[in-house]
């Protein structure tokens, strides 16, 4: 095997997508295209790769970090220019090149690897990866002479019309001997009707020099798709989905509907959950198995145990144990952890606590900043006071301890083991353990009131 090289064009604007965005940095699934580009490159190895970047350079690097090198292209002079500018890396070394864009993000490495294979038997200069398109709109054509073999490729503003009719397209995915390539790009010109230097342009150049260029067909066209704008970035999402989606069921997980579920790239699943329509995974989530994931629910870079049952409720950045219940309409904000066997109800929102194992925080209630041991029974309507309108203040209530309901917590306060909140109590102070909190007004009953008031008179 030769020494493998990858170049990644990621330097567009991406004009198509009218975005603030920059194009590569779009999500698929909850992953940028680049991203996903990189994640496969990564899966062939290859001993140096060469980021190309110019528009929101910064963003780019952000996102890719130290995983390869990077190249800038100051100004956006075309495909051809921007490999150009590997240069200083790669020039004159010895080896493969993979040259692959930032906005194909559903290309396989199975694929990658079948074109590496491809391009090293046929001892080729250039190896293109093409596929057929039913619809080659937007695409460059390949143009094959009587042969056979690739004589060029056009691109769609530059085809003739009967150039335009053929269906086998250039996926912008290439292997280049790596020499060659660096010494045929010197010979590019824009001498083409979008004034830019075309890495397309290279196939003619090779051909001329008597050079094999090869062109390996993919058989599935949906690998090859090139996000230009949005209608394409849909389209992206639905066929990376159905493959994640797909994944998932032959793992053991039970989707009621694949087409109405929604999981991100990285989430996990495990076996013999079951989730129904309208869910969303998103970010780096982990489910554990055998749990119920119900109507409408929301998961966001959170980590849930087994048999855990969840209904039409939003979790963010949250930890969720074994055994629990949420829902329905439950909202976890950052930092909630929730351990085996609570029970979290309707319309309960958890923000920076943990619930202990068992404890039931049934019906209408805010945890704020607050750790709460095990086996407590938080009445309904309960609220955790944590903000004074300058700092936040940590509550805790140990083991054992019962929140009658409609009950305040002004933070900072402590509650005993077995401590008792009298309901309706706005609790200011602490409580020691066995003790019991109470602190309203005392009921007064005014006889024969009735009668005296406006609407009876
Ligand atoms: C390109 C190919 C076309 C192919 C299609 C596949 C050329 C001339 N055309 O067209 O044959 O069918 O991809 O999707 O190569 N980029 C830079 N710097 C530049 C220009 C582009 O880094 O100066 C990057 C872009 O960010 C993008 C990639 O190169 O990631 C491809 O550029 P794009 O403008 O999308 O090319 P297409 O018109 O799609
Ligand atoms: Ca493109």
């Amino acid at each position: 095997m030769e020494t493998r090289f990858a170049i990644i064009l990621a330097a567009g604007k991406g004009t198509r997508m009218k975005s603030a965005l920059y194009k590569v940095l779009h999500p698929v699934c909850g992953k940028p295209m680049v991203e996903h580009i990189m994640n496969r490159v990564q899966e062939i190895q290859p001993s140096e790769i060469v980021t190309i970047v110019g528009h929101g350079a910064e963003r780019v690097k952000e996102q890719l970090g130290s995983r390869t090198n990077y190249a800038l292209q100051a100004e956006q002079l075309g495909t051809g220019h921007a490999v150009l500018q590997a240069a200083s890396f790669l020039k004159g070394k010895k080896g493969t090149t993979l040259v692959i864009s930032g906005d194909t993000p559903l290309l396989t490495s199975e694929t990658l690897r079948a074109l590496f294979d491809y391009h090293e038997n046929q001892q080729a200069a250039a190896t293109i990866l093409t596929a057929h398109a039913t619809d080659p709109t937007g695409y460059g054509r390949i143009i094959r002479d009587q042969t056979g073999s690739v004589a060029k490729i056009v691109e769609q503003k530059d085809a003739s019309p009967s150039e335009e009719q053929v269906g086998e397209i250039n996926t912008g995915t290439y292997c280049f001997d790596n020499e060659l390539l660096f010494d045929a790009l010197e010979n590019i010109d824009t001498n083409n009707a979008q004034g830019e230097y075309y890495l397309t342009d290279i196939v003619e150049i090779l051909k001329n020099e008597g050079k094999t260029v090869a062109a390996f067909q993919t058989n599935d066209f949906n690998e090859s798709l090139g996000v230009n704008d949005r209608v394409a970035l849909a389209e992206a999402n639905r066929i990376m989905r159905e493959r994640i989606n797909l994944a998932h069921m032959k793992n053991g997980v039970t989707l009621v509907d694949p087409q109405a579920t929604y999981i991100d790239a990285d989430v996990l699943i495990g076996a013999e959950t079951v989730i129904e329509p309208g869910v969303y995974l998103k970010g780096k989530t982990v489910i554990g198995e055998r749990c119920q994931l119900l109507g409408q629910t929301q998961i966001i870079d959170s980590i849930i145990g087994e048999q855990v049952t969840i209904t039409s409720s939003i979790i963010e950045e949250s930890r969720v144990h074994d055994q629990v219940d949420i829902g329905p309409f439950a909202h976890l904000r950052p930092q909630a952890e929730i351990k085996e066997q609570a029970h979290i109800g309707n319309f309960v929102e958890i923000k920076k606590a943990t619930i202990g194992e068992r404890t039931k925080v049934g019906h209408l209630t805010y945890v704020g900043d607050a750790t709460l041991g095990k086996e407590i029974n938080v009445g309904c309507g309960v609220v955790f006071v944590n903000y004074d309108g300058k700092q936040k203040h940590h509550t805790t209530v140990a083991d054992h301890a019962f929140i009658g309901s409609a009950s305040n917590l002004i933070g900072p306060v402590h509650l005993g083991k077995n401590a008792v909140i009298a309901a309706g109590s706005t609790i200011t102070a602490d409580i020691p353990e066995e003790a019991m909190g109470i602190a309203r007004a005392r009921q007064v009953n005014k006889d024969n009131f009735a009668s005296k008031l406006p609407f009876n008179q």
